[in-house]
């Protein structure tokens, strides 16, 4: 039996869930800070909140942070790496890895992803499903692609940016810290950090954050 404690029982935690037992695992419980109040009908056990997972270290093979936040995802799967977790990564087996396509630690690869040759996923990223991430990509730490996404060929992504369902960046594009990419989007020119861009081609939408 491989135990997998997955923290962040929201709908991404249900995909998550769903990717850990097609790679093998069998028990699959979820932590959540919304517990006991958490009354989202899963069906796996919620045992706790963050401060409950701490606690069962021994008790699991695996541990997972399914949190779609990228801020909040870094924080939490920061502690465990530093508190020496066991924290894994889950590729659908149905996902595509071409040839020294690496991901690192706390990353899931969403079913019908494709990352092609020599593409490089940073710590804690999603690549949600069927999305494309195209030969020499280097994606950074804690970022999240979309469903349905396309990346060209040697595109970099920087750590934190967050790629709306279905946008495409072209080739050889390199998108700075914490960009978000709205949904549909194409992105046809380097994106400066903290950037918010939308529409075809993609430019900034002007937001007093
Ligand atoms: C880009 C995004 C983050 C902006 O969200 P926001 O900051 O709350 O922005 P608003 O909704 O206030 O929209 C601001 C303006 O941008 C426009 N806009 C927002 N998203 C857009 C998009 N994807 N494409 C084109 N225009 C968009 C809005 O129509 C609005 O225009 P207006 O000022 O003329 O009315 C969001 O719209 C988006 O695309 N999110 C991606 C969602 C997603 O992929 N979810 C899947 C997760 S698995």
């Amino acid at each position: 039996v491989k135990r997998l404690a997955i923290y962040g029982a929201s709908g991404h935690g249900k995909v998550v869930a769903d990717v850990a037992l097609a790679c093998g695992y069998s028990e699959i419980v979820f932590f959540d800070d919304r517990f006991p109040e958490l009354s989202r009908n899963l069906i796996w056990p919620v045992l706790g909140d963050w401060d409950d997972l701490l606690a069962v270290k021994a008790e699991f093979d695996s541990f997972f942070v399914a949190v779609g936040d990228n801020s909040t995802r870094c924080i939490k799967l920061q502690a465990l790496i530093d508190m020496s977790f066991p924290v894994t990564s889950l590729v659908h087996p149905s996902a595509i890895l071409g040839s020294f396509a690496t991901v690192s630690s706390g990353c899931v690869v969403m079913p019908g992803a494709i990352l092609n040759a020599s593409v490089a996923i940073g710590v804690g990223g999603i690549i949600n499903t069927a999305s494309v991430i195209e030969h020499d990509c280097r994606i950074g730490d804690f970022v999240h692609v979309g469903p349905n996404c396309a990346v060209g060929g040697g595109s970099v992504i920087g750590d934190y940016c967050w790629i709306g369902i279905g946008a495409t960046i072209s080739n050889n594009i390199e998108l700075n810290k914490a960009v978000v990419v709205g949904a549909g989007a194409v992105v046809v020119k380097n994106i400066a950090a903290n950037l918010t861009v939308v529409g075809c081609p993609a430019s900034p939408i002007k937001k007093d954050y």
